[in-house]
């Protein structure tokens, strides 16, 4: 299974740690792998800054059906093309936010393109919000109980 993460994401620990926490991209992937071995999962976690190179991943997890962690950061709140990908997925999908975009003042923040498509949001736990989001791929939740 994937953890695809999105732009900004791979300055994690540098990046506002008051709101994302110390925790750097290298350190979140590891913590998936290892959760993921806890689970029985094959998790391989990635992150991008280019939109193109995110449709192209998903793309790739629609063909396999591969079932997806997704934070898509701030393409959450506008890529219409993060939208399109999304609706092709055929295993489940979890949106995860390691802020609560909805309780930020910023009001873009507040709607998602990857919501509508995925079968739970984590959002507002941290990185421990990915460890949320293995566990729940692996009890195979159905779209729509978010
Ligand atoms: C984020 C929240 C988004 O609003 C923001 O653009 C991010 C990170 C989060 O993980 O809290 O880049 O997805």
């Amino acid at each position: 299974m994937l953890v695809l993460n999105g732009p900004n994401l791979g300055r994690l620990g540098r990046r506002q740690p008051e709101i994302y926490g110390s925790t750097t991209h290298d350190g979140l992937a590891e913590l998936c792998v290892g959760w993921g071995r806890e689970l029985g999962l094959d998790v391989e976690v990635r992150q991008t800054n280019h939109e193109g190179v995110m449709v192209d991943w998903l793309n790739a997890a629609a063909d396999d059906a591969t079932p997806v962690v997704l934070n898509a950061a701030a393409w959450t709140h506008y890529s219409y093309a993060v939208y399109d990908a999304c609706a092709q997925l055929e295993a489940p999908l979890v949106e995860v936010h390691i802020s609560d975009p909805t309780q930020r003042p910023e009001v873009f923040r507040h709607s998602s393109v990857v919501t509508p498509h995925a079968a739970h949001v984590v959002a507002g736990r941290g990185v421990d919000g990915y460890r949320q989001a293995l566990v729940l791929l692996t009890s195979r939740p159905e779209a729509g109980d978010v």
